[in-house]
This record gives structure tokens, sequence and C-alpha cells, in this order.
């Protein structure tokens, strides 16, 4: 058996992701069920942008499961810079059980992946954020029970990392997965092809529409991300001042009338009110944002149980 990582999405088998989101609500039941990093044994965070969520919810999770969370602050690392991401991770794949890491690149991550020996797991990138999808993809089972039919439609910025991701894991998990977007902000046409090719397995589906009714009307799950993502500040003016191409893709108590009656929210936050979301609305009844950050703690303890174990079968 070859080594597992989770760099995106797809990285998962429909039934793999099944099993992970299971093992999710079991260790929401019992947080100190496993311990598979007793000892301790050391899993390496790094991080070369900006956490509040990640950061906490994987230190919570590798101490449930017995471990020791070693944070590393990528800057002051220099990695790729003091040193190249291979001889990084070589280095902490010879320390640590596994890897968690955000960064700016996809393909630092893929780097990494190649050269650690150990599972990686991607902890937001420019392109995608999959750890945060699982959570997102919990919350919805708990609060509308199975996924597998259910329309999710994410408003705003569709080339971002959120927008990735949803396509991806939505797909996956047999969702109907819409994005409402400008047409100046597509979704990267490979992600939206192999997003296509998983909704065919799955028995999902995808659609693009620069209508945010459209893409909203009847919705299950509509969810939206900030304009301005990590990496972005230099466009910070133009993404949120009065002509920004997301104006009309703002979340208010209007668009969420579009969705079907027990159409519930998710903004994987920081959330910016009055930008891309009303505060009616993220503080409003349909909202779940506050499970939804609960749970990237016990998505992202499964994902590194379930990634431990295939890494025990790989050896
Ligand atoms: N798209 C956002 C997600 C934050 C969790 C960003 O990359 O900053």
């Amino acid at each position: 058996m070859t080594l597992r990582h989770v760099l995106r999405d797809d990285d998962l088998t429909p039934a793999e992701q099944a099993a992970v989101l299971d093992r999710a609500a079991a260790l929401k039941a019992a947080p100190f069920a496993e311990r598979p990093l007793e000892g301790p044994r050391t899993v390496a965070i790094l991080f070369d942008k900006p956490t509040l969520r990640t950061q906490v919810s994987f230190v919570g999770a590798v101490s449930a499961l017995g471990g020791f969370p070693m944070v590393v602050d990528g800057r002051l690392a220099g990695v790729g810079e003091r040193e190249s991401v291979a001889d990084v991770a070589r280095v902490l794949g010879r320390q640590s059980a596994a890897i968690v890491w955000r960064t700016f690149a996809q393909s630092r991550l893929e780097e990494m992946a190649a050269f650690a020996g150990v599972p990686v797991v991607n902890a937001l990138t420019d392109d995608y954020h999959p750890c945060q999808i699982l959570a997102d993809l919990l919350t919805v089972r708990e609060a509308l029970g199975d996924l597998a039919g259910r329309t999710l439609t994410y408003v705003g910025d569709g080339a971002n990392n959120m927008a990735h991701s949803y396509l991806l894991g939505g797909a996956t998990a047999g969702m109907h997965v819409r994005v409402g977007t400008p047409t100046s902000h597509q979704p990267a046409a490979d992600v939206l092809a192999r997003a296509r090719q998983r909704a065919a397995e799955t028995g999902g589906s995808v659609l693009v529409s620069d209508d945010p009714v459209e893409a909203v009307r009847g919705a299950d799950v509509v969810a939206t991300d900030t304009w301005v993502s990590m990496g972005q500040e230099a466009e910070s003016d133009q993404r949120k001042g009065a002509a920004s191409p997301f104006a009309r893709f703002s979340v208010d108590e209007a668009l969420m009338a579009q969705a079907g009656p027990d159409a519930v929210f998710l903004h994987c936050l920081p959330a910016y009110r009055s930008l891309e979301v009303a505060a009616e609305v993220i503080d409003g009844p349909r909202s779940l944002v506050w499970q939804e950050a609960e749970n990237r703690l016990h998505a992202q303890k499964a994902l590194l149980a379930w990634l431990l174990e295939q890494a025990e079968g790989s050896r």
C-alpha cells in the first residue's frame, strides 16, 4: 500500500470520506476514544499564513489522540528559503508521525508530501482547504442527515480555496454543488472538470452561475467566504470597494430567502459582516457557523486517526 496524504479533497474516495465523517461523529461523542499517537509522538504543524481555528483545532486533535502537537512558525523556519521544502520534509518526516501545513502554493505541499515519508495534511493552501470542508460536511450531516442528493451552494469568490474544496468535497459526497460567482472569478477549469468527474461517479452535479439567485434557489446549504483571502491583501480595495465584483453575491436575508425552507448557512470564518454576509444571516437562526468551527476539531482528529492507520498499513 502507498503512503496516503490529504492535499486536496479528492484525495479521499467517496467511501473514505464517508468513513472519516463517521469516525468524526464517533470521536465527537467519545473525544478520547482513540490514542494512536500515544507516547507521545510528535505531529509537526506548520503555518506560513495566519491562523486561529486551524491551530487550536489541530493542537487539540493531536493532544486528544495522545500525541505532542509541535507548532512551527513557517516564516521563522524559512521553509523553502532557509532550506528547501524537500530538506524540511526529510527532517520533519524523521521526527514526526505526520505533518500538517498551511502555506501558499499547492506545489509546496506536494513537494513536502513527496519527500516526508509520513502523512501530510493540507491545512489550507491558495487552492484548497479540505479540512474545512470535512468539518462543513459533518455539520450538514448533523443538521440535515444524508449528504447525497442535497444541494450545497457557495457564493462569492469562485476562484479561491473554499470554492475549489466545496466543488471537490461536495461532489465526493454526492451533493449537487453550485457556485455563484462573477464571470471574472470562475473556479479553475481543471478543478471543475475533476468535480464533474466525481459527481458523475457519486450521483451529484456541478453548476456555476453568475446569477446569485439562480445559484441559491432551493439550496439546502448556503456558504460563503471572505472576498479577500490570505495572500490577496494587495487587492483588498478592489475586492471590497464600491465597485467590488462580488457586491451582487453578498449573502443577505433576501438572498437566503431564495434557498430551501430548511436551508442552513455556513462560513469558514473569519467573517466580514456587511461584505460577504449580512449580520442578520451569520448571527441569525439558520447560521451553523459556531458548530461548524467546533467541528474542525472532530473532523481533523478523525482525519489524522485515519491517515495514521493507513500509514501503519503501508509499512
Ligand atoms: N479563503 C480564505 C479562507 C480562510 C479560512 C483564505 O484563504 O484566507
